[in-house]
């Protein structure tokens, strides 16, 4: 165990993780040249499309110094907001962090709130500055913001390049040297901090864990905590490349189980295995069951395609057990379900999945955040869609979910970003100057602020220069008032959102003005309406148009008039018949995109 080293890395993203990741796989002969991808810690497709590490993955390396042989193992940890609780158990199951900082960039909020974890975690930090090949670094300037933040000298702080590999060694020398040994008892009852999980068509549920006390065989009849269920070890071992199955592993090592578990439902992030026969007394601390914070209907565009799309979610489901979904039925889109996501980006990847992985044509509706609905008989009504909730005559006050905003941006936009902020109910809580020309402020927000198009405001308002983490803090109060749609005075369900009374006439009157533009004109004139309960509070027309795709063809050709029709045909199947009205996808969603 004394020579065991659990470490992670933490790093805004584009800060240059996975690079570097890979020059310490490859230093350490892990990788050998061809088996060398770019990137290979981020093995799903997608992931390597959008530059982001969805899930965590652990690898191991082996490393000599001195004629000690010293096992490292690297857990990769997810740099985005959505995924922050499975960052937590990752940060949990180590002893050291490698801060990533570009010399180009300096601290951004992300990489602030993770290391806030870490510390919290007592993890030994190894400071490092990377792309120091570039020309434009910065190194003493971001040195005097690590300093500050991370209370080290400025000696610790080590220069690196994941494109040259300056300072590769290095790193590998003080994670040796600084990282202390994990701390568990060998001989003490079995538990494993479960930290993550990944579904395999195969071989079923590979649960990936961090032995922190005692030791796992194969063979051994195991329990999880938090489920309460009992496996058998069919196989234990070591995270190289790939699997590499072993008979035992003791304390402080980190590796996976298989163990016929089908479905991820079971393995929850954070749980405790342990045996069956002398189990530890309690399980490890930290444990959450992760809750959806984003709702949103998932319609097929196709009403044959329901029962497909239900099996293609339950698949999904398999291995991401953080959506979740039921069965919902919209006058407007028909039969679907709703679903529950960790946040919008994770939205995005589940639609793009169904789309690439199963190629399903779906719809999704405005997404909404979870509410609280209170009766005037007490009775609390979790509120999912719109629609749930109770009548006004029956409702006594509803709650919605508030975070804690963390933004990081230069001194000349801090007017800008406040402005902002008041406008999305935000409460300042908090201003620091940090080195520099850099502010940090915080902020109470509702969370529903933040779903919708927060991000992409920040960001353009800042020029990019500004970088933004969020926590949740609980639910509080809130009016909130239900805004629905019509078109053509039939209310479509499927556009209701429930928004703060306040901002509800002048959201109506955006969403009228967005859906104007998003809609094609159609044969006749389209009203679109905003409603609060029986009252209009704007309205737009669409006027008619009349188009006939066959007129070019002066009758004769009748197969070139079929082949027209059709194009036309496919050209609307991106299109929702909603009465008599067609919309588009792009609409359902305008309501994140108001300006
Ligand atoms: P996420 O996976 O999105 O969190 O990003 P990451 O932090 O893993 O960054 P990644 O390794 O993907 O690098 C981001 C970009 O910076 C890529 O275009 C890299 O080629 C580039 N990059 C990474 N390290 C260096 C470096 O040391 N020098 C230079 N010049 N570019 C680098």
């Amino acid at each position: 165990m004394n020579n065991i080293r659990n470490f992670c890395i933490i790093a805004h993203i584009d800060h240059g993780k996975s690079t570097l990741a890979d020059r310490l796989l490859e230093y350490t002969k892990t990788l050998e040249g061809k088996a060398l991808t770019e990137q290979t810690l981020d093995n799903m497709d997608l992931e390597r499309e959008r530059g982001i590490t969805i899930k965590s993955h652990a690898i191991q390396m082996n490393y000599e110094k001195n004629g000690q042989k010293y096992t490292l193992n690297l857990i990769d940890t997810p740099g985005h907001v959505d995924f922050s609780y499975e960052v937590s158990r990752s940060i949990a199951a180590c002893e050291g962090a490698l801060l990533i900082v570009d010399a180009t960039q300096g601290i951004q909020a992300q990489t602030i709130s993770n290391l806030y974890q870490a510390i919290n975690h007592d993890l030994h930090i190894i400071p490092i500055l990377n792309k120091m090949d570039l020309p434009n670094a910065m190194p003493e300037e971001v040195e005097d913001q690590i300093i500050e933040l991370v209370g080290c000298d400025r000696s610790e702080i080590i220069h690196a390049s994941g494109k040259t590999g300056l300072g590769v060694y290095d790193i590998l020398d003080a994670i040796i040297e600084r990282v202390p040994a994990p701390k568990g008892d060998g001989n003490a009852p079995l538990q494993c901090l479960i930290f993550d999980s990944v579904f395999n068509s195969f071989r079923g549920i590979i649960a990936y864990f961090k032995v922190v006390n005692g030791s796992i065989s194969k063979g051994d009849l195991v329990k999880f905590v938090a489920t309460g269920k009992e496996y058998y070890a069919d196989e234990v071992g070591v995270l190289r490349l790939d699997l590499q199955p072993c008979e035992k592993l003791g304390a402080g090592n980190v590796g996976y189980i298989i163990s016929g578990i089908k479905t991820s439902k079971e393995v929850k992030v954070g749980d405790t295995i342990t045996h069956v026969k002398n189990p530890c007394s309690k399980a490890i601390e930290g444990f959450e069951e992760v809750k959806p914070m984003v709702f949103a209907g998932v319609y097929p565009i196709d009403a044959e395609d329901y029962e497909d799309l239900r099996a293609s979610i339950e698949k999904l489901q398999l291995n991401d057990a953080s959506l979740t979904f039921q069965p919902e039925s919209s006058a407007a889109l028909g039969f679907g379900f709703r679903c529950g996501f960790l946040g919008l980006l994770h939205m995005e990847i589940i639609q793009e999945r169904l789309d690439r992985e199963f190629d399903m044509n779906v719809i999704t509706t405005v997404p909404n955040v979870p509410y609280k609905a209170y009766t005037k008989k007490d009775e609390l009504v979790e509120v999912h869609m719109p629609s749930m909730l109770p009548e006004a005559t029956l409702l006594d006050h509803v709650e919605e979910p508030y975070i804690r905003a963390q933004v990081i941006t230069k001194t000349e936009y801090i007017g800008s970003i406040m402005t902002l902020c008041l406008g999305k109910r935000g409460e300042l809580i908090k201003q620091n100057y940090l080195m520099g020309d850099r502010v940090e402020i915080e902020y109470d927000m509702p969370l529903a602020e933040i779903v919708f198009d927060f991000y992409d405001k920040l960001k353009s308002i800042s020029r990019g220069y500004a970088s933004f983490d969020y926590y949740p803090i609980g639910y509080r109060t809130s009016k909130l008032a239900k805004l629905d749609i019509l078109l053509n005075s039939e209310p479509v369900d499927a556009l209701s959102t429930l928004t703060h009374v306040d901002n509800a006439q002048t959201f109506g009157r955006k969403m009228c003005e967005k859906l104007q533009e998003l809609i094609p004109r159609q044969q006749f004139d389209i009203a679109i309406q905003a409603a609060i309960g029986a009252k209009i509070v704007a309205r737009e027309t669409i006027k008619a148009l009349r188009k006939d795709v066959t007129a070019k063809c002066y009758g004769g050709d009748i197969s070139r008039k079929r082949k027209l029709l059709e194009k036309q045909k496919k050209g609307k199947k991106k299109m929702k018949q909603i009465g008599n009205v067609e919309v588009p996808q792009k609409a359902f969603l305008a309501v994140l995109k108001l300006d």
